[in-house]
C-alpha cells in the first residue's frame, strides 16, 4: 500500500516541518509539532472558476426531529438528551475503573433489542467481555463484539456489520496504519476519532468513543477529541464510593449541565431516580463544620453537604478544596475576614464536598462560609439547618437562580431551617420551614451564630 506523507504541525502557529523537531521552527515553541497527514492540494485551489454553490434561507431548511435511540437507561438517557442520535458521535471520558465499559455494556445489550450495535474492544478480549457480561446478567446478549485496534479494520466492519450504534472502547488504543506515531498519541488519537466521525456522519451509524483522562484531567491526549464530537459525557465520582455522575458538559442534541446518577452494585451501575440527597453524610449529631446547600445540577436540586476543617497551620498556611473551586476559597476567606471579622490568616482551610461530587456554581458561597466559620468555633449549626447563596466580593449576599425549587426540595427532604439571600425568600411559607433572608453576610453569621 502507498503509505501517505507525514506531516508535522505545530499546535501552537500551525506550523508545517516535513520531519518531527523538538521546537517549532515557525514560532520556537518546544514540543508542540503533531504528525498529522499531509494533503494533497486540491486541485481547484487556485482555479478562479468554481461553480458557485447553492445556499438556502434558514427557515426553507426542513428541521425534522432528530431521530434518537433510547439507550435504555433512563439516567443516560437524561444526559444525552432523549437517547443517542442517528449518526451522532459522544465522547465518554472517565478514571480508569471507574465503569465506563460496565455501562456501555449494559446500554448496548439494553439497544440490541431494537437495533444492531458492536462493541469494539481494544483493552480487553472477546472472552473478558463475555465474562463481564454474564456477571452483569446478560447471558443471552445479542451485542456483536470484536476485539480490534486498527482502524482501518475497524472502519471496514462497521461497514460490513452496519450497526446502529457502535463503542469504540478506547479511543486510545485504536492505531492508522497512515500514521507512524504510537497508538495513544495525540496525533493517532486526533486522526482516528477524526476518520471515525466522517464515517458516523456519512452512514448514519452512532459511535461512542470511551476516552480515558490524564493525570492532571483532561481526556488524554487531545482536548481536540471535545471539538469533533457532538456529546462530551465525563464520569465523575470518588471511587471509595458507589455513586458516579455522569456529566455532560457538550451535547449538540440537548442540555449541557445535566447529570445522570448511578450506583455501582455487584450487577453493574444501576440508576439512582432520586438522588436528592445521596450526598449527605449521616452524621448522628451535628457537627462543627458541616453545612447542608442546596445546588442545581441541570435541571435537578440536589443537597450536598460542606465540610470545613480550620487548623493551625504553619508560616505558610494551606488553603484546600475538594470538589469546590480553589481560587473562590480562597476569596471567601478574605471576604469572610475583610465583611464579618473572621480572620483564618494563620490557619490552614480545608474545603471539602461530600460524596466526591464537583460543585461549579457560585450558589456555594455562603454553605462554605457558614461551614468555616462553625470548624473555628467549634460550634455545629442546628440540626435540619442548609444554606444557598453567592457572595460577593463587597460582602453582599445574591440570589442564587431558582430559589423556590431549592427551598421546596430542601423542604421536602424534612430540612427545617434556613439561611438564603433575600431575593430568594419565599413568596409564601413553606410549610415546616423557617427561612431567614440575609442581604450581607455579616448578617448570615450573626443569625448563624444565634441560631
Ligand atoms: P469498568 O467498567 O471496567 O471501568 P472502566 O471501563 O471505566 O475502566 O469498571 C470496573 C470497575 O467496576 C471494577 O473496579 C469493578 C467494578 N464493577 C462492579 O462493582 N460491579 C460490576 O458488576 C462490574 C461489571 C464492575
Ligand atoms: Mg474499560
Amino acid at each position: 500500500m502507498n503509505k501517505a506523507k507525514s506531516l508535522y504541525t505545530c499546535n501552537e502557529c500551525g506550523g508545517a516541518s516535513p520531519k518531527w523537531l523538538g521546537k517549532c521552527p515557525s514560532c520556537d515553541a518546544w514540543n508542540s509539532l503533531v504528525e498529522g497527514i499531509a494533503e494533497t492540494p486540491g486541485k481547484h485551489r487556485f482555479q478562479a472558476l468554481v461553480a458557485a454553490q447553492p445556499v438556502a434561507t434558514l427557515s426553507d431548511i426542513d428541521a425534522s426531529e432528530l431521530s434518537r435511540l433510547p439507550t435504555g437507561i433512563d439516567e443516560l438517557d437524561r444526559v444525552l438528551g432523549g437517547g443517542i442520535v442517528a449518526g451522532g458521535v459522544v465522547l465518554i471520558g472517565g478514571d480508569p475503573g471507574i465503569g465506563k465499559s460496565t455501562l456501555l455494556l449494559q446500554a448496548l445489550d439494553a439497544m440490541s433489542r431494537s437495533a444492531r450495535t458492536l462493541y469494539v474492544t481494544g483493552e480487553e478480549s472477546g472472552a473478558q467481555v463475555a465474562l463481564r457480561s454474564r456477571r452483569l446478567g446478560l447471558e443471552s446478549s445479542q451485542v456483536r463484539v470484536i476485539a480490534e485496534i486498527q482502524l482501518e479494520k475497524i472502519a471496514a466492519t462497521i461497514i460490513a456489520e452496519q450497526p446502529g450504534v457502535c463503542v469504540i472502547d478506547s479511543i486510545q488504543t485504536v492505531y492508522s496504519e497512515e500514521l507512524t506515531s504510537a497508538p495513544g498519541s495525540v496525533a493517532q488519537v486526533r486522526e482516528c476519532a477524526a476518520q471515525l466521525t466522517r464515517l458516523a456522519k456519512s452512514s448514519g451509524v452512532s459511535i461512542v468513543f470511551v476516552g480515558h483522562v490524564t493525570k492532571d484531567g483532561t481526556l488524554a491526549g487531545p482536548r481536540v477529541l471535545e471539538h469533533i464530537v457532538d456529546t462530551v459525557l465525563y464520569f465523575e465520582g470518588d471511587p471509595h464510593s458507589s455513586f458516579r455522575l455522569v456529566r455532560a458538559i457538550k451535547n449538540r442534541f440537548g442540555a449541557v449541565n445535566e447529570i445522570g446518577v448511578f450506583a455501582m452494585t455487584e450487577r453493574g451501575l444501576k440508576g439512582v431516580s432520586n438522588p436528592s440527597a445521596i450526598f449527605l453524610s449521616t452524621h448522628g449529631d451535628p457537627v462543627p463544620g458541616s453545612c447542608v446547600l442546596v445546588t442545581i445540577e441541570g435541571t435537578r436540586p440536589l443537597l450536598v453537604e460542606v465540610q470545613a476543617l480550620v487548623d493551625s497551620g504553619g508560616p505558610s498556611p494551606r488553603r484546600l478544596s475538594v470538589g469546590l473551586d480553589r481560587d473562590r476559597l480562597a476569596m471567601m476567606l478574605a471576604v469572610l475576614h475583610r465583611h464579618a471579622g473572621i480572620a483564618c490568616l494563620d490557619q490552614d482551610v480545608f474545603v471539602n464536598a461530600v460524596g466526591g461530587v464537583r460543585i461549579s456554581e457560585p450558589a456555594a458561597d455562603l454553605a462554605v462560609m457558614l461551614a468555616i466559620q462553625g470548624s473555628l468555633r467549634g460550634r455545629a449549626l442546628p440540626r435540619g439547618f442548609f444554606a444557598f447563596g453567592e457572595v460577593g466580593l463587597a460582602g453582599e449576599v445574591r440570589p442564587a437562580p431558582r430559589g423556590q425549587e431549592r427551598l421546596k426540595e430542601a423542604a421536602k427532604l424534612g430540612f427545617s431551617v434556613a439561611i438564603v439571600p433575600k431575593a430568594n425568600a419565599p413568596r409564601r411559607a413553606i410549610e415546616g420551614l423557617t427561612v431567614h433572608a440575609v442581604e450581607r453576610i455579616e448578617q448570615a453569621i450573626d443569625l448563624a451564630r444565634g441560631l
